[in-house]
């Protein structure tokens, strides 16, 4: 296998992933937003894969910069070469002509492919789940029903962004559907009428078992392929309801048999992070009589603090609340999450649908590696829209083909044993030393200053400005690897005993 190449975003940090973008319309070859996209979305491989075969930018004046919204801010004619010259040469394969290595299934149900759009403001009337089904999304959880009133307040989220303005982390203190049940039921005929094909996951929160009973029977009549149970919200404002009750895995049993007494589709338990462990509730929705579990819901959180009002974010009239947490922060959280579910013997046949944090086809792909038959998604499309499920269904369909599998049903936990719950059973006898491409290096020092000061100081910048390693010192812990800027730090590939290492 050639090395693989491919165009980090940070290349195409300036742009801005417009809506109708003028570079695209602008080249006579309809390039570079797709190309842009695919950048941005960890996608550069596949996408370099399926651009014409000639190079439409040799001998062009670029149009499409000066069309840009930031003219001449982002390099596109550039970016487009670098996909030609860099990452398609060490592509393995064409682009796939079908999508059928996607397919997969939640509870036996079939999934044209893994990816939901999660119960929130994402999935909340008619009209965005259809335009969501439209651009090839599988189904969609829909928001949360209940039987109760919801007011939210304004505003309801804040964020964590980052340096190119990006959302990093987000949080919102949003309830429930603001939708009667009686519209929401209206919502599931037609959505299934229109798109039977389409997966509708009717998400549902109860204040007591009749309720649960009851909306779990409503949702089965009127379309629904599965249920969903909210026992995950953190934002809500009465005691006793969402994620006060995944905390207590007594009330998970009790509210999932109540729910399953109502239908007869599959049922699956969405569970909380703000627990310790969630083993408790997973096997407490199973006693209960679950099909699957859903993880993560939104982490309790507090995102920052405004040091001219003294207001937590986001400020209602000088007032916060703690409220959830969500998007790409909050992956290895609900990593981890995942891993446990998959990696606990008695849960053992349960669907895992997992969520929180994905964004790129490479996330999602690890949500699956780690146990998850199918995976869910609201942050990262109320950033960027639903248009992010081309680059996931394409970049998973390339990587499935490149490394030779039929199906996502293939690699569902493929990666779970690789991780212990505890560091013991690590080896702890060689080490893994960092290797230098002097020819990447800038000389900036930032490895050297990060190893001297948050290190084991063994590395020295020489006369050059270019690192220099005492092998004796290194412990191979890899921070300057972690550090450097121009990604000019890799690793030898070939670890050393301890007991040889130079002293
Ligand atoms: C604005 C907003 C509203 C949400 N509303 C619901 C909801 O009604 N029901 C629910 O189960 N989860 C709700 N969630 C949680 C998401 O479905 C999902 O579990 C979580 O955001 C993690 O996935 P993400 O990082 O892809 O957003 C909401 C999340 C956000 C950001």
């Amino acid at each position: 296998m050639t090395f693989e190449k491919k165009i980090y975003r940070s290349e195409a940090v300036n742009c801005v992933l417009c809506g109708n973008a003028r570079c695209e319309s602008s080249c006579p070859a309809g390039i570079p937003a797709k190309a842009l996209r695919g950048i941005w979305f960890d996608n550069s491989r596949c996408t370099a894969a399926k651009l014409p075969q000639e190079n439409p930018c040799i001998g062009c004046t670029a149009p499409c910069e000066k069309a840009c919204v930031r003219p001449g801010k982002v390099p596109i004619k550039e970016l487009i070469s670098r996909l030609y010259d860099e990452v398609r040469p060490s592509t393995e394969i064409a682009a796939p002509a079908d999508n059928n290595r996607l397919r997969a299934e939640l509870c036996g149900i079939p999934l044209e492919n893994p990816f939901l759009l999660s119960s929130s403001v994402v999935a909340s009337t008619y009209d965005m789940c259809a335009r969501a089904f439209e651009a090839g999304w599988a189904g969609a959880a829909f928001k949360t029903i209940c039987a109760f009133d919801i007011h939210e307040a304004s505003p309801r989220f804040s964020a964590i962004k980052g340096s190119s303005g990006e959302i990093i982390g987000f949080k919102n203190i949003e309830q429930l559907s603001d939708h009667s049940v009686a519209e929401n039921m209206e919502i599931f005929r037609r959505l299934k009428q229109n798109y039977p094909s389409k997966f509708i996951l009717a998400s549902i929160m109860g204040r007591n078992e009749a309720e649960w009973e009851e909306l779990s029977g409503m949702c089965e009549e009127n379309g629904a392929d599965a249920v969903e149970l909210n026992f995950s919200c953190p934002n809500m404002a009465e005691d006793g309801l969402g994620s006060d009750i995944g905390q207590i895995p007594e009330l998970v049993e009790q509210l999932t048999r109540a729910a399953k007494r109502g239908c007869n589709i599959p049922v699956l338990a969405k569970l909380t992070p703000n627990v310790a462990s969630v083993i408790p509730a997973g096997e407490a929705a199973m006693r209960g009589g679950a099909d699957g579990i859903a993880a993560i819901n939104t982490i309790k959180s507090i995102t920052g603090v405004n040091p001219h009002t003294l207001v937590a974010a986001p400020s209602v009239h000088g007032q916060s609340a703690l409220g959830g947490y969500s998007g790409n922060a909050v992956k290895p959280i609900a990593l981890r999450f995942i891993a446990e579910l998959a990696r606990d013997k008695n849960l053992s046949g349960m669907h895992i649908s997992g969520m929180g944090g994905i964004e790129t086809w490479q996330d999602a792909l690890e949500f699956i590696l780690l146990g998850s038959g199918s995976v869910q998604i609201t942050t990262a499309v109320m950033q960027y829209g639903y248009r992010i499920i081309d680059d996931l269904t394409s970049g998973l369909n390339y990587y499935l083909a490149e490394k030779g599998y039929d199906s996502v049903k293939d690699i569902v936990g493929l990666a779970a044993d690789s991780v212990s719950d505890t560091t013991d059973v690590l080896e702890r006898d060689t080490v893994l030393f960092p290797k230098f491409d002097h020819s990447k290096c800038i000389g900036c020092g930032r490895c050297a200053i990060s190893c001297s000061d948050g290190g084991h100081s063994a590395i020295r910048q020489g006369d050059d400005g270019k690192p220099v390693l005492n092998g004796s010192k290194c412990v191979g812990c890899h921070l300057c690897v972690l550090v450097c800027p121009e990604r000019a730090i890799g690793t030898l590939n070939k670890r050393i005993d301890r007991s040889k290492k130079k002293s």
